[in-house]
């Protein structure tokens, strides 16, 4: 059976994961209206990814004994000055949720957790891999700066992302 403050915990974060999916889904709308449809498809595959990690977490709950429990999710922002804005709000998002990642693990080896530490390690690992990669597309962003030409290289790319759940 799952300790009170690790249910509490995991479903905060559970919620938040949810707030990450409504974010990136809105990040997705706001590519399309600007006609990035490549970026649009990335941040659309990104808020699929997100949704899987809530489920997880969703799923890991009910399996140690514990209620799921979804708390109130804010409405993201819907607007951004340019495709860099939205790119670099992004990364900060992600670092952000890194924070809280480590803050569960501190947690679950404070409360002598060891499963919940054990699936810690599957999300730190993940946020490496999303930290880089968001990294990655900015440092490109701010190369392309206003030329159209290199924004529709990128965006062509980014067209290609499918979503394939991550590795258990
Ligand atoms: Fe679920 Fe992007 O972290």
């Amino acid at each position: 059976m799952i300790k009170k403050v690790i249910e509490d915990a995991l479903n905060q974060q559970l919620t938040r994961e949810m707030y990450s999916s409504n974010l990136y889904l809105s990040m997705a709308g706001f590519y399309h209206s600007i006609n990035l449809s490549g970026f649009a498809n990335w941040m659309r595959v990104q808020a699929q990814e997100e949704m899987f990690h809530a489920l997880k977490l969703f799923d890991y709950i009910l399996d140690r004994g514990g209620k799921a429990k979804i708390g109130e999710i804010s409405a993201p922002p819907s607007n951004w000055q340019t495709p860099l804005e939205a790119f670099e709000a992004s990364y900060n998002h992600e670092q952000l949720v890194t924070g809280w990642i480590n803050e569960l693990a501190d947690l679950a080896i404070k409360e002598g957790d060891h499963a919940t530490h054990i699936l810690m390690q599957w999300y730190i690992t993940e946020q490496v891999e999303e930290e880089a990669t968001v990294s990655d597309i900015v440092a490109r962003l701010k190369l392309a700066g206003d030329n159209p030409s290199s924004l529709f290289l990128i965006d062509n790319e980014l067209k290609s992302r499918t979503f394939n759940p991550p590795a258990a």
